[in-house]
């Protein structure tokens, strides 16, 4: 390998012999230096002196900077993941919960017990209507509203022209049109949505109410319920949230009741309620 100390800065060999004193590695005749001589040539404390045009340490404050910077950024999207999705998403329900309880309901002849046309009653509140304002009257919120679902064309108030009608309805799978749409749905978080059971199954407006509304209800919390003459909730809460597009988990449990009980139900109703989280009054 080529020694490079007899080379000047501009890779030169020098002419003149180099002095001896900038070149210690030029074998010279030294005489032995005296204690204090030595003493006076060692440094007291070592001093990293850098090159001239040796890069500056500023490595590693890059390096620490970068990693500062990414540890803030994982930290600000945990965050923001965390705060995305209602306090009802992540199960929590409390005074500030915004709450829409949706109802069909049909007045006029109804079934008694069950589904006994010789039981046959006259409804002038129909029972899920009750049901729905009872869970109105009982949530203690700030926000509880509700909306009645009311079709364009009424359906017949005679038990058995209602009856004719509503299967061909379902028979057909047709979606009855709504007289009174709702435009505010965004604004709640939990949506309650409930109906008597017909043929059993929901009414087909309760589809209609979904199809005109499922890219709002996707994002809600929904919540079944409905009134019956023995049929219970006839695996309606499955299909409904199959129907809005939400899966199962992301609904809360439902409450069936028998038609013919909703007006003496009111413990089993608050106890429903408190169990999704609401505090009832
Ligand atoms: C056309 C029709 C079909 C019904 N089909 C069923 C049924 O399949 N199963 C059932 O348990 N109740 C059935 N019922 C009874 C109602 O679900 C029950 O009376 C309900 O409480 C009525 O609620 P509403 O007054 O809010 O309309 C039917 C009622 C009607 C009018």
């Amino acid at each position: 390998m080529e020694d490079n100390n007899n080379i000047n800065q501009n890779n030169q060999v020098p002419s003149t012999p180099v002095d001896a004193t900038s070149t210690p590695n030029v074998a010279m005749p030294n005489p032995t230096p005296t204690y204090d001589q030595f003493a006076a040539q060692v440094p007291t404390t070592p001093v990293a002196t850098p090159a001239a045009n040796a890069p500056k340490k500023s490595g590693p404050i890059i390096i620490f900077g970068i990693v500062a910077l990414v540890a803030i950024a994982l930290v600000a999207t945990i965050f923001i993941e965390n705060k995305k999705g209602t306090d009802v998403e992540k199960g929590i329900i409390n005074e500030d919960t915004k709450t829409l309880i949706v109802f069909f309901s049909h007045d006029g002849e109804n079934y008694g017990k069950n589904l006994n046309i010789e039981n046959k009653v006259t409804l002038t509140v129909g029972n899920t209507e009750i049901m729905a304002k009872k869970i109105q009257s009982f949530i203690d919120a700030d926000t509880v509203d509700i909306y009645e679902i009311e079709p364009e064309t009424p359906y017949p108030t005679d038990l058995n022209e209602l009856y004719g009608y509503t299967k061909i309805e379902y028979n057909r799978d047709t979606y009855p049109k709504i007289k009174n749409q709702i435009n505010n749905l965004d604004e709640y978080d939990v949506v309650f949505i409930g109906y008597p059971i017909w043929h059993a199954s929901y009414p087909q407006i309760i589809k209609s109410f979904v199809n005109d509304n499922r890219d709002v209800l996707k994002n809600k919390v929904i919540v079944p319920f409905n009134t019956h003459a023995g049929s219970g909730s006839a695996g309606t809460y499955k299909m409904l949230y199959s129907l809005i597009g939400v899966p199962e988990e992301k609904g809360l449990n439902g409450l069936a009741i028998n038609g013919t009980e909703v007006a003496t139900s009111d413990s089993n109703i608050k106890k429903w309620l408190e169990g999704l989280g609401y505090k009832t009054k």
